[in-house]
């Protein structure tokens, strides 16, 4: 597989062009951003060990029928994906209040919330990803009320497929963040599951061991990664 130029550079990966049309390149990259990019850092390793968690997910939830981008690991940080039309709403799965629900809403944090709550926001770096609800998302062109119904459908059992392999692990999710792509006519997961678009919380101790250690300063980001690889993902040998 031939890896081409740059078509799009976020910030934290970055897209490749290949020789084949059909597939990208999602490179893994160490840089850490944060509250829109206001705060940011470097930590070596990080890209690597998102790469490695964000593959084991992936790999998960194809195994349970859930259909994905992911196509197969080229590197450490190199992620082999089907090019899809990415729909512009980030889609955020909570199952216990923290964060900006906890911030904007009167929940206390920690607050177990069930049925988990599903949140759309309009993902747009312009207008600060602000929350959009069905109406706001169709009138924008976001997406059919069809896709909505699905994509909303799918958000829940990937959450219940990644709750309960979790749980096995010691890990709390109490929230998440994905995203959609279309692809032959089909709805396909996308974009990453990681440390940098999770939440994931040690049930014993309710450690973060997510991107919260960067946001607010709770320690070594790395090793919280690291941590988390090693329990979903141990590396082989
Ligand atoms: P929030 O509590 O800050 O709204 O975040 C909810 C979840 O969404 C959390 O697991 C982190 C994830 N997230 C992203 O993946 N990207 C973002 O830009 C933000 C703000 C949150
Ligand atoms: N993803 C956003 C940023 O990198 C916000 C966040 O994760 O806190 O700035």
């Amino acid at each position: 597989m031939i890896k081409h130029g740059a078509l799009y550079s976020g910030k934290a990966k970055t897209i490749f062009r290949t020789d084949n049309p059909e597939k990208l390149i999602m490179e893994f990259r160490d840089s850490l951003t944060a509250f829109d990019g206001k705060k940011k850092g470097e930590a070596q390793g990080k890209g690597y060990y998102n790469a490695r968690i964000s593959a084991k997910l992936f790999e998960l939830l194809e195994e349970n029928g859930i259909d994905t981008h992911f196509d197969s690991m080229l590197s450490d940080t190199d992620m082999l994906v089907d090019a899809v039309e990415i729909i512009k709403i980030e889609v955020i799965v909570r199952n216990i209040a923290a964060g900006s629900l906890a911030r904007k809403y009167p929940f206390s944090a920690g607050q177990k919330l069930d049925p988990p709550i599903i949140i759309f926001d309009y993902k747009s770096d312009e207008y600060g990803d602000p929350m959009i609800n069905e109406d706001i998302a169709l009138a924008l062109g976001l997406a059919t009320g069809e896709e909505l119904s699905r994509i909303r459908e799918l958000a829940l059992r990937i959450n219940s497929i990644l709750v309960s392999f979790l749980n096995d692990r010691d890990l709390l999710l109490p929230d998440f963040k994905l995203e959609f792509g279309r692809c032959d006519g089909r709805i396909i997961l996308a974009d990453e599951i990681s440390c940098d678009t999770c939440r994931f919380w040690d049930r014993t101790t309710g450690e973060s061991l997510d991107k919260d250690v960067f946001r607010f300063d709770k320690g070594d980001p790395v090793a919280a990664y690291r941590e988390v690889a090693k329990r979903i993902a141990p590396a082989p040998g």
